[in-house]
């Protein structure tokens, strides 16, 4: 895409006024669509093509896309085919490369062919998938996409599903359905009472959970001084024994409870939050552990999967056993845009308990039209009312790739995120912090699909400020290797000390572009280190 940053664009002018709309003369809404989509699909193709090859990272700032896109309301309407130009024009710097093969941030998963065609589709066809008499098309597609979902992740038949933005608001569907039924339990409604009286809810979680945890406990009206934080260990996994202890110590917010509390002494409504796959490590809580102390507890259970639920499908024993007793716990959040690749956005959430689900996020009023046979009406099962028809990629995408293929997918981005690790601790001063596995036995070093690094300087090993200088080495190395647009990788901070995280979770990423990876980080830490002292002067080491 040719940019050029001299000329920007003034969107109060129109660009071509194009036809004015005669209401005397019959509009085809379709013809004027199709030379839109046209026009759309060129600027695609061009992305497409240059997807492998393109810098990672974006070329321009978002103070740079908006200098751009910025400027007047426009007075007056603009022939759409030129719009469509223009807007890549403006933003088409301002573009990750997400979708790239060499994108190992965050966790962010590619585009299946399949997915993104219907995806596409699902636009173009503009459903709104509310309700299954307004899309039977997308009704059914969450009929059918939620039970494969619920299959490939072994979790039991008959949950029901909503399909989210991703698994922040999956949390908060799941979550939503934990405080219906635990509040339920102590006699209180509150679908219809509200908070205000209720019995405090514990909500109990892992000192590593993710962020989104917290966003929606905020969402759903508990407040994050709810939590009762349960101590980790060194891979971020809850540890039983602080649960057990957090679940046997009595809540002084208990005595505040209502008269709902006093129907039903002795049960303090407690949610218990546990992780398979942290952010940071990929490490899974001991989910069978955690469901049964919990469940002894009358606690109900929730799970943030987001990407690691699906280690379910592996070939790998060890690896399915990371997961083993998430098939226990009464609500799962997990993401289609991550492992699953399919594109932005699509979150999904999975609750054992129908009714509590469906009390906690279904509308009704006379004007909705019902279908006739009773099929699923997706309202019923997330927060909002309209929306897109997301269930489209996620049945593309596994009808594509079934069940080996999605085997495969997951193995395959295991065991390259393995071969990262292992050729980057050969080097010195990397540390991998997730390393589970002995580089000098045989077996996987990283357990799973995320290698946590740190880069600690070697000369300046045992001195004091040694610590300091690792985290600025960490800190530069990440930066030069995204910067310089071969892989793009992000940092994070790991017990207190800066790290760098790679995440492989792209259908499309193969050793190759592992490689290309592991080149850059070695080259940008020679480049950063003292002296410039290069251990590995042929680049990536063997
Ligand atoms: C463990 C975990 N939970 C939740 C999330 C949030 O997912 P989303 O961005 O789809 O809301 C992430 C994102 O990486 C994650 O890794």
């Amino acid at each position: 895409m040719a940019l050029d940053p001299g000329e920007a664009i003034d969107p109060g002018e129109a660009i071509d006024p194009g036809e004015a709309i005669d209401p005397g003369e019959a509009i085809d809404p379709g013809e004027a669509l199709r030379a839109a989509l046209r026009a759309a699909a060129g600027h695609a193709d061009a992305w497409l093509a240059g997807l492998a090859g393109r810098p990672v990272r974006p070329a321009h700032s978002a103070a740079e896309v908006l200098a751009r896109l910025d400027g007047r309301l426009p007075a007056g309407p603009s022939d759409p085919v030129a719009v469509v130009d223009a807007l890549v024009e403006a933003v088409g710097g301002g573009l990750t490369a997400t979708g790239s093969p060499r994108f190992f941030g965050y966790v962010v998963g590619g585009t299946l062919p399949a997915a993104l065609a219907a995806d596409l589709l699902a636009v173009v066809w503009d459903q709104n998938a509310a309700l299954a008499s307004l899309s039977p098309a997308a009704s059914a597609a969450e009929t059918v996409a939620g039970r494969w979902v619920a299959e490939l992740l072994g979790l039991p038949a008959g949950v029901s599903v909503g399909f989210t933005t991703g698994t922040q608001m999956a949390h908060v569907t799941a979550l939503a359905a934990a405080r219906q039924r635990v509040l339920a339990d102590a006699g209180w409604d509150v679908a219809a009472d509200g908070l205000t009286g209720a019995p405090p809810v514990r909500v109990l979680a892992g000192a590593d959970r993710h962020a989104t945890v917290d966003a929606a406990l905020r969402l759903l009206g508990f407040g994050t001084r709810a939590i009762v934080e349960v101590a980790s260990d060194r891979l971020g996994r809850m540890r039983p024994d602080a649960l057990r202890a957090a679940l046997a110590t009595p809540d002084d917010r208990g005595d505040l409870a209502g008269p709902a509390q006093a129907r039903s002494p002795g049960r303090r409504p407690t949610i218990v939050i546990a992780q398979a796959g942290e952010i940071n490590t990929g490490a899974f809580d001991p989910l069978a552990e955690i469901c049964a102390l919990a469940h002894a507890h009358g606690a109900w259970v929730h799970v943030d999967g987001a990407f690691g639920l699906w280690a379910a499908v592996s070939a790998s024993p060890a690896r399915r056993a990371l997961v083993a007793g998430a098939e226990l716990a009464d609500s799962w959040a997990t993401d289609g845009h991550k492992w699953l690749n399919v594109p932005y956005d699509c979150g999904i959430a999975l609750v054992a308990d129908r009714a509590a689900h469906r009390r906690a996020m279904s509308a009704s009023a006379d004007y909705f039209v019902l279908d006739a046979a009773g099929q699923l009406d997706p309202v019923d099962w997330t927060p909002e009312f309209s929306r897109r028809a997301r269930a489209l990629a996620v049945y593309a995408a596994l009808r594509s790739l079934g069940r080996a293929g999605l085997r495969d997918l997951v193995d395959r981005c295991c065991d390259l995120a393995d071969h990262a690790a292992t050729r980057l601790a050969a080097l010195p001063g990397v540390t991998v912090l997730n390393a589970t596995g002995d580089p000098a036995h045989p077996g996987p070093l990283v357990a799973l699909n995320q290698v946590l690094l740190r880069m600690d300087d070697t000369d300046a090993a045992g001195s004091r400020g040694a610590a300091a200088r690792g985290d600025q080495l960490t800190r530069q190395v990440t930066a030069a290797v995204t910067a310089g647009g071969e892989a793009y990788v992000t940092g994070t901070v790991w017990r207190g000390r800066a790290a760098m995280r790679l995440s492989v979770v792209n259908w499309a990423t193969t050793r190759r572009e592992i490689d290309r990876a592991i080149a850059a980080i070695t080259a940008a830490i020679a480049a950063a280190r003292p002296r410039g002292a290069d251990p590995h002067p042929s680049g990536v080491p063997s």
